[in-house]
């Protein structure tokens, strides 16, 4: 419960350094975009297996390339995935030799402040920081932008320094901006997507894909938590035993004294 407590005061102030981080990063990167992007529903759900396992799939396949997730045990996966060790190992280790391992990635910090100007973020706890409709959104709106590094802008994430790494899936599309007046000012708000080539998707499929990608990440956001207030309660309970070992021995130095 100590833990619930501090994660809820922390947040804001952690996304108020993010923000100005991204600020500083960005500087004016941001300028196309702003008003409103996409606000669909993820609809995932975690107490479906065979959906965490197709996303647990895409995790390892598209994104532990520069994204880790070090709270993750491949043997608890293995546990909740309802898949045995050997399936664990066969399909999803790549890049670990034993399943008591975690899903740690192999980029250096330096290189990925060099490739992308920030190191990609571990993915544990993203679902539980963004929520799983951002995420969706996310991975659905990357588009094509000239302007950037990577080719490709993002609606959710405006400046964004994370390549469209599902374009082959996907293919590539285009944003079209319309202008609208909002509060006395004239702003570019977001109108539609236009596909300008396809991918080996449908855009249904790719839906599909990208649910049970947010779906992965969303529970692996979980036991992460249960471990989270269990170690809370720990603490409370050592500092408690502490505290009663503390005034004995209080009692004990004071009594010679008197
Ligand atoms: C080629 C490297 C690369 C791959 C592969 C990659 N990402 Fe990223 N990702 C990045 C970088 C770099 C950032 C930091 C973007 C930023 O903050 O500008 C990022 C950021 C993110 C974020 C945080 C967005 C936010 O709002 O802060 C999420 C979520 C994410 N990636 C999900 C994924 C998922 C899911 C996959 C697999 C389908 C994936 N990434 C694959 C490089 C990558």
């Amino acid at each position: 419960m100590m833990s619930k407590v501090m994660n809820r005061s922390l947040q804001p102030g952690l996304a108020a350094v993010a923000g100005l981080i991204a600020l500083l990063v960005l500087g004016t990167a941001s300028a196309a975009g702003g008003g409103a992007a996409l606000h669909d529903k993820a609809n995932n759900d975690i107490g479906n297996i065979p959906s965490l396992q197709r996303g647990a799939g895409n995790f390892v396949n598209y994104c532990m390339g520069c994204h880790s997730a070090k709270y993750v045990r491949y043997n608890q996966l293995a546990r909740d995935l309802q898949m045995s060790e050997d399936q664990v190992v066969r399909n999803l280790m790549f890049a670990a030799i034993k399943p008591t391992e975690t899903m740690e990635i192999a980029m250096r910090p330096e290189d990925g402040q060099r490739w992308f100007g920030l190191m990609p973020p571990d993915l544990s706890l993203i679902a539980r920081s963004k929520g799983p409709d951002y995420l969706y959104n996310f991975l659905r709106s990357f588009y094509l932008d000239s302007s950037r590094f990577t080719g490709v802008n993002n609606l959710m994430l405006p400046g964004a320094s994370m390549p469209h790494v599902l374009a082959g899936l996907q293919g590539t599309q285009r944003a079209i901006f319309r202008e609208a007046e909002i509060n006395g000012t004239v702003q570019h708000v977001f109108d539609r997507f236009e596909q300008v080539s396809p991918g080996t998707m449908t855009a249904a499929e790719y839906d599909e894909f990208v649910r049970d990608t947010v779906n992965f990440l969303d529970y692996i956001g979980e036991p992460v938590k249960q471990k989270r207030q269990s170690l809370g309660i720990l603490v409370m309970v050592f500092l408690i035993v502490f505290l009663v070992l503390a005034y004995l021995l209080k009692r004990e130095v004071w009594r010679d004294v008197r």
